[in-house]
């Protein structure tokens, strides 16, 4: 791949990458759109990354269908795909690894030990064997793409993050290869993100700002299905990722919630004009 890359950037060629761990759907599509405007080179990355999976967590259950992703990939001109094998990917005895140390302490990194580590770490290893000119990341994985931002920044990688709009399913449900888990029952009982975060962007239009306050009603929504299980609810700085009391000109809402065993995630940024 790399010796491709390379090639390719020698010819003068650009090169957009959108990493993913396959199963697409019409979230990752939308990534491909952006980068293939604007790239001359369109690469996908398909590898189910293990390296950001917990012990007790869904890397062997994580769905797959690479005949599918694919026929998809061809759909969209994606240009190539690269899918590496795990054992490729790391040696046994792999000792470097990338650590965000600020923005990865809160939200999905309190409740998944060493999961953005094994992210930026794959992360890095993709733009070095990819050669990338820009990457495209979802708004989906709010804390994801703005560590990659950091990282990008902090390890000055030449490679341009452009950030892609959550697609969502037409009843609101943001899409997510994890929502092949939810019975019946549990696909409806997850419309509750969705209230809850609706319900506080109605209250932030009314004037209050009071994020306790706002948290509490989103509690309440999200209580009302007896088996929806809150992981965390954040009112956060969309830069600094640090707690907001107020709700500000750009305060990220982050919500993450267990139905059963399947944990989901979802976002908004609220403004007070
Ligand atoms: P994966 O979950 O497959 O997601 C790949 C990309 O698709 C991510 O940038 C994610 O934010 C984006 N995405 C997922 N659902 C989306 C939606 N509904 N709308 C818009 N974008 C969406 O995220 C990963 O893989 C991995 O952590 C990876 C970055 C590939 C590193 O292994």
């Amino acid at each position: 791949m790399q010796r491709r890359a390379l090639e390719l950037k020698r010819a003068g060629r650009t090169i957009g990458l959108v990493p993913t761990m396959g199963f697409l759907h019409e979230g990752h599509l939308s990534l491909l759109r952006l980068a293939r405007a604007r790239c001359d080179v369109l690469v996908v990355s398909i590898f189910v990354n293990p390296s950001q999976f917990g012990p007790a967590e869904d890397l062997d259950a994580y769905p797959r269908d690479f005949q599918q992703d694919e026929k998809l990939c061809a759909q969209e001109g994606v240009d190539m795909i690269f899918h590496p094998e795990a054992g490729t990917m790391y040696s046994d005895d792999a000792s470097v690894w990338i650590d965000e140390e600020l923005l990865s302490r809160g939200l999905c990194g309190a409740s998944r030990p060493g999961h953005f580590r094994g992210v930026c770490t794959v992360v890095a290893k993709l733009f070095n064997l990819v050669q990338p000119d820009l990457a495209v990341f979802g708004e989906k994985d709010a804390q994801q793409l703005r560590i990659i931002e950091r990282m990008v920044r902090d390890l000055n990688f030449p490679v341009e993050i452009i950030r892609g709009p959550i697609v969502r399913e037409p009843d609101g449900l943001a899409m997510s290869s994890r929502n092949k888990y939810l019975s019946a029952t549990q696909r409806n009982d997850a419309l509750c993100l969705q209230r809850a975060l609706g319900r506080t962007r109605e209250l932030v239009q009314k004037g209050v700002v009071d994020t306790a306050v706002l948290r509490q009603a989103m509690v309440e929504l999200i209580n009302e299905v007896p088996e929806a299980c809150i992981d965390y609810i954040e009112f956060i700085d969309d830069e600094s990722l640090a707690p907001d009391e107020i709700i500000k000109d750009r305060t990220l809402v982050a919500v993450a919630v267990k139905f059963g065993t399947t944990r989901l995630i979802d976002n908004a940024i609220l403004n007070v004009h």
